[in-house]
Formats: structure tokens, C-alpha cells, sequence
């Protein structure tokens, strides 16, 4: 089977490049580079030790898209490509709009014209807003996002929904991202944000190796076992698995499937950091901040969904995130070299 990759280029689509290739997947990716740069397709090469199809291009291209799918003729896509920074959203969001939705709409019309009838969407956990309980399953309320960002994700999949009931032959999964973490055990692959990172390891990353001096903890004083936010860590590996299995479940089956993709296990921040300061072996320096606007106390899944229908579940823990998180940061303190 023949898989395109848009946003193929970044963090969580390299990984699955990588294990897709890994389980015998034909793919090809397609990026235009606005958050990632060419030297993760030349770590993916290096990693499965052969050359990968790519296309530099934008999604919402329409006549760029078209080409890609007359040269390429794809049984399947999974859409990654896609702007992702909350904060972001929040002063731009426009362009937050205009690039996640054309881009899905683009390719859903040429996925139409090609009969191409699989797709996999790269959904996340913050369309659930502030859940009413833990462990969140996929059938509690979605919609109450506090950024454009989040409403992106839960337009789109409002869409997909719409699309599925037109087409019942579609095979559509929506797969709801909770916190991805971690790297490739080589070290090779990594998360390479622009700028400041906005996500707790990330961060805590940057500190470890000495690019930034400290860490602010968000909030000490939420209802959770040691007063700092609870999260849902995944090591990108595991997340990248998750793809493999939705592929193999999108060619068995017609219809939208919406699905969580966590470990089911809630971490605190500093429960992060100090998980963090034993793989790295040293402090990693903090001070307690005031809340961030936005944040909920508590957010981690249920994964029962994806054992059922995947048979898929998370085999690495916290500690082997913050190991892999370490070995990818001090053999790239700078991310990757740009070209
Ligand atoms: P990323 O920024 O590393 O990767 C996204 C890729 O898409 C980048 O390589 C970027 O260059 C590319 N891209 C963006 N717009 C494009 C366009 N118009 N045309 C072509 N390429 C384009 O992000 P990621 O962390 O790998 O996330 C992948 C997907 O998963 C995104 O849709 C993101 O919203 C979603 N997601 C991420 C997280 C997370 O915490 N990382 C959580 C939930 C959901
Ligand atoms: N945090 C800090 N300091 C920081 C960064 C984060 O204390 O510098 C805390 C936050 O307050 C939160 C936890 O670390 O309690 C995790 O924060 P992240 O920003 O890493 O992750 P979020 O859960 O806030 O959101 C992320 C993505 C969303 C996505 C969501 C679920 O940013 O886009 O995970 O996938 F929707």
C-alpha cells in the first residue's frame, strides 16, 4: 500500500515515516518546510537506510496536490501537515484557519478526483476542552476549545464527519493526539521547534542543555497530586505505532472511527522534570509561575478505544520519554542544521 505523508517533514511524521517503512509501507511525503527542514527527510533516509519520495510543496496547492496524486496514485494519506502552536493561534488566526482548513479541504477534493479513499487525521486531545472527568473517553463532549488552534482540529474533524456521511465508502480515522514526547532510541530524529518551545519537554529539554536558564512551572496550586498540571505523556514512537495500526484498520474497514491515541497514565510537571533530572543526571533549575491562561489541571485518556479496535497500546513509559528526550537533545542541542 502506497501512503502519503503531508507534513511527512516534522516531528511526529518523521517517526512515522520511519516505523511505517519499518512494517513494509510504501510512502511518500510531502512538505513545504514551514516548521521542519530538509534534514529530517535526510535522518528518516539514514535511519531505514533507503531513499524516500518527497515533494516540497504546500497542501492547499491545489495544482501541486494533483500532480502529487497523478504521479503518485496513493491508497491512503495521513495528514500531519498543519500549524500547531496554541499561542500562536491565539495572535494569528487567520492564518491558523486558512492553512489547517484549506489544506485539509485541498486534499480531501483531490483524494476525490483520484479515488483515493483513506485518511487518517491528525487530531488532538485539546477539542475535549476542560473535561468533566478523567480518563477522557472519545465519546465526552468536544468543541469548547479555548484557541483557534483547537477549533482548527475540531472543525476539521466536524468536516470529516460530514465528508464520511456523503461518501460511506471513505475509510476515515480521526486519531485524538494526546501530549507526543520523546524521540527515535537513535537519537537521530528529533523535535526541533522554532524559537522558544511552548510544550513542557521541549522546554525542559532546552534547560538540560543549558539554552535556557530556567524552567517556569505553571501553576502549583491545581487539584492534582502535587499542585502542577497532569498531563498524558507519549513517547512519539508509541504515537507513531498508532498510525501503523490505523492504516491496517483504515483498509479493513468503510466509515469515521475517532479515536485517542495515550497511554492512559497521568504525569504531573514535576513529575517531568524530575524524571527528566535522572536521565540527564543533573538539576534541571525551576521556579513556580503563575497559571498560563487556558491550561486545565488534569487531561490524560482512556486508551481502551485503540485496544479494541487497534490492538494497538503504549509499551514506553515516563522514563523512557525523558532518556529518549535526552539522548535527541544532546546530539542535537541546536536541532537540525539548516541547509
Ligand atoms: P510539526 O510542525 O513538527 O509538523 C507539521 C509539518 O507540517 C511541518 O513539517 C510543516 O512544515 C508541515 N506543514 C504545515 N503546513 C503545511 C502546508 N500548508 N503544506 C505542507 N506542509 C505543511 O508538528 P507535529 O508535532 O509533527 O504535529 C503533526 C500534526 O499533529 C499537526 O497537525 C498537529 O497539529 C497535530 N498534533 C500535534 C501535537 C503535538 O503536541 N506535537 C498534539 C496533537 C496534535
Ligand atoms: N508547562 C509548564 N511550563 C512550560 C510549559 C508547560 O509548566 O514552560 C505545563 C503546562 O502548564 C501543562 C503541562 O506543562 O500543565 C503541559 O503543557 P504543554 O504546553 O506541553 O501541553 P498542553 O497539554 O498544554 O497542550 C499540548 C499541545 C496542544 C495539544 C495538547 C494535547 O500544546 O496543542 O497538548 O495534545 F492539544
Amino acid at each position: 500500500m502506497k501512503i502519503i505523508l503531508t507534513g511527512g517533514a516534522g516531528y511526529i511524521g518523521s517517526h512515522t515515516s520511519v516505523q511505517l517503512i519499518r512494517n513494509g509501507y510504501d510512502i511518500v511525503i510531502a512538505d513545504n518546510f514551514s516548521n521542519s527542514k530538509p534534514e529530517a527527510l535526510r535522518r528518516i533516509e539514514k535511519l531505514v537506510g533507503m531513499s524516500v519520495p518527497f515533494y516540497k510543496i504546500d497542501i492547499a496547492d491545489k495544482e501541486a496536490l494533483s500532480e502529487l496524486f497523478e504521479a503518485e496514485k496513493p491508497d491512503c494519506v495521513i495528514h500531519f501537515a498543519g500549524l500547531k502552536s496554541v499561542g500562536e493561534s491565539v495572535r494569528m488566526p487567520v492564518e491558523y484557519y486558512r492553512n489547517n482548513i484549506d489544506t485539509t479541504l485541498t486534499l480531501l477534493e483531490t483524494m476525490k478526483e483520484y479515488g483515493c479513499k483513506k485518511l487518517i487525521f491528525s487530531s488532538s486531545a485539546t477539542v475535549y476542552g476542560d473535561p468533566a472527568s478523567v480518563p477522557i473517553t472519545e465519546d465526552m463532549p468536544v468543541g469548547k476549545c479555548s484557541n483557534p488552534y483547537g477549533r482548527t482540529k475540531y472543525f476539521i474533524e466536524e468536516i470529516l464527519r460530514d465528508v464520511s456521511k456523503a461518501d460511506p465508502t471513505l475509510s476515515i480515522v480521526i486519531l485524538r493526539y494526546f501530549n507526543p514526547t520523546g524521540a527515535d532510541e537513535s537519537g537521530l530524529l528529533c523535535e526541533d521547534p522554532n524559537g522558544i518551545p511552548n510544550n513542557l519537554m521541549p522546554y525542559i529539554m532546552k534547560v538540560a542543555v543549558g539554552r535556557l536558564p530556567r524552567l517556569s512551572v505553571f501553576g502549583n496550586d491545581y487539584p492534582t497530586h502535587d499542585g502542577t498540571g497532569v498531563r498524558d505523556y507519549i513517547h512519539v514512537v508509541d504515537l507513531a505505532d498508532g498510525h501503523v495500526a490505523a492504516v491496517a484498520y483504515a483498509d479493513s474497514h468503510e466509515g469515521v472511527e475517532t479515536i485517542n491515541l495515550g497511554t492512559g497514565n497521568g504525569y504531573s510537571v514535576l513529575d517531568v522534570v524530575h524524571g527528566f533530572e535522572k536521565a540527564c543526571g543533573h538539576e534541571v533549575p525551576y521556579v513556580i509561575a503563575p497559571r498560563r491562561e487556558g491550561d486545565i489541571a488534569e487531561c490524560y485518556a482512556s486508551p481502551d478505544k485503540a485496544k479494541a479496535l487497534l490492538n494497538w497500546e503504549a509499551k514506553h513509559n515516563i522514563d523512557d520519554m525523558c532518556r529518549d528526550s535526552w539522548n535527541a537533545i544532546s546530539k542535537n542541542p541546536d536541532g537540525y542544521p539548516a541547509d
